[in-house]
């Protein structure tokens, strides 16, 4: 008799758990080929359930071809069906995600890039999507184009020339899934196996990756206070592009000044390449207004991505690109071949966000509350650490940079660092040479309040200071 367990009370139907566990017996070898199974009437009788489940089961594993009738002498398993099953346990590093991350409540993380999560504009967002639902008409509703909607495009055109000092057309812009999706497009776009790109070191490791995975040869150029060291490119001759964060170096915090942008602009004229600026948070500038756009300098040699990870919220993964006008038709097409378009109601909802003055105003209130919280930070560091820390990199965005005068953030010093409850990121996570910052940690504040941020760092003193 076959060894079937039913529970009555599961919300599984009887007919599938009985096909289930014969279906499995099957391919794991325990009801061999060319087994009998029981008959219909004695296994419904065995199991205390009406016949036609038996019945319903068996035609399911027949028309799947797991069993076979033959005249007059019953039910067999077909031959060849032996299957090893593929283990269903993920590994280790998937279990460490970024959800598992977030729920750990006794752990004060001071991860970058992360804005308030609690301060999301809901009720505004919720409204503007709901009317977008009920207003658009149905074409919204079907496929759309790789570029994205024009509203959107439109509304970020204005957004931009008077934030930014960008100067594009809607036709430029490409909406993309998040600024990630944007550095891919541009790699897919740009780079052939063995091309030099020309990136600042140390930059975050996503970026290298995605640039390196796309078969590009990096060529690292060290950033100091002000940026990437332009002066240091010379000796590459022809690469395809330079990637640059300029109004916010990712990670130091450095702003490049404008000679360097114009040795960019000028190197992208004479060797035919591009320029790629990445200007992921820099409307958050404590001490004056966000410094202007480079693309703003060269609309034909800079390709401009942008996003809302930072001012509104990473899950809505919405970002964008724009780029000189003879690149548009090659990145609409592998825009299309990659998932065709970014979601379009989330779009017409932005879209209204900014025509209606809204993401200036979450911008203007989150840069203040961001501006205290980066007080709070820079006084608890400069109490517990005095003068052996030097803190760099706070003039604009949602983290800075601790340079500590004696520690070197090991993995050693980063265990003690977590024993004691506080999450910090080295900066050698991000570097391409090695050893070379190895005295550097990047503290992001934009999701914790003042009270996490001055327990943070009274524990990172804990760990730090004790011998
Ligand atoms: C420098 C830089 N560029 C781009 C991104 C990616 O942002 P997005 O969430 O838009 O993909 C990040 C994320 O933190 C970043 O730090």
């Amino acid at each position: 008799m076959l060894w079937i367990n039913i529970d009555k009370s599961s919300d599984i139907p009887l007919i599938r758990q009985i096909y289930e566990q014969v279906r499995t017996g099957i391919l794991s070898g325990e009801i061999k080929a060319g087994e009998r199974l029981p008959a219909t009437r004695e296994l419904a009788s065995e199991l205390k359930v009406s016949r036609n489940v038996i019945l319903e089961a068996y035609e399911q594993l027949y028309a799947e071809g797991y069993i076979e009738s033959r005249q007059g002498s019953g039910t067999f398993v077909t031959e060849g069906l032996l299957w090893e099953q593929a283990s269903i346990e993920p590994p280790l590093s998937l279990i460490d995600d970024a959800e598992s991350k977030n729920t750990e409540s006794d752990i004060i993380d001071f991860r970058s890039g992360i804005p308030d999560l609690h301060l999301f504009p809901k009720k505004i967002w919720g409204k503007l999507s709901q009317s977008v639902y009920n207003e658009s008409t149905s074409s919204a509703f079907g496929y759309g184009n790789p570029e994205g909607r024009l509203e959107l495009r439109q509304a970020l055109c204005n957004y931009l020339l008077k934030t930014r000092g960008v100067r594009c057309k809607p036709e430029q812009l490409v909406i993309t899934s998040g600024a990630t999706q944007a550095l891919s497009l541009v790699a897919k776009l740009l780079i052939s196996p063995g091309d030099e790109v020309i990136i600042e070191d140390p930059v975050t490791h996503e970026i290298q990756t995605i640039f390196s995975s796309a078969g590009a040869s990096l060529c690292p150029i060290p950033v100091d206070a002000y940026g990437m060291k332009t002066e240091l490119i010379s000796k590459y001759k022809k690469p395809s592009f330079v990637f640059v964060t300029p109004s916010h170096q990712f990670p130091l915090g450095g702003i490049l000044p404008v000679q360097r942008r114009l040795q960019l602009i000028q190197l992208a004229r004479t060797s035919g390449c591009y320029i790629v600026e990445d200007d992921y948070d820099s409307e958050f500038r404590y001490n004056g207004t966000p410094i202007s756009s480079l693309q703003g300098l060269d609309p034909s040699k800079a390709i401009y991505i942008g996003t809302f990870s930072k001012n509104l919220s990473p899950a809505l993964r919405l970002g964008y690109l724009i780029l000189p006008f003879q690149l548009i038709e090659r990145c609409r097409n592998l825009k299309w071949f990659t998932d065709l378009h970014t979601p379009s109601l989330e779009q017409l909802t932005l879209a209204r966000f900014i025509e209606e003055g809204h993401l200036e105003r979450h911008i203007r209130k989150m840069k203040k509350i961001y501006q205290k919280r980066r007080e709070t930070l820079i006084k608890c560091l400069e109490l517990y650490f005095k003068d052996s820390i030097n803190i760099l990199g706070d003039a604009t965005g949602l983290h800075l940079i601790g340079e500590f005068i004696a520690i070197k953030f090991s993995d050693e010093v980063m265990n003690k660092i977590l024993k004691h409850g506080v999450r910090v990121y080295p900066v050698e996570l991000h570097t391409i040479k090695k050893s070379i910052h190895l005295n550097k940690i990047i503290m992001g504040y934009g999701n914790l309040t003042h009270e996490e941020i001055k327990e943070g760092i009274k524990r990172l003193s804990m760990a730090l200071n004790k011998k």
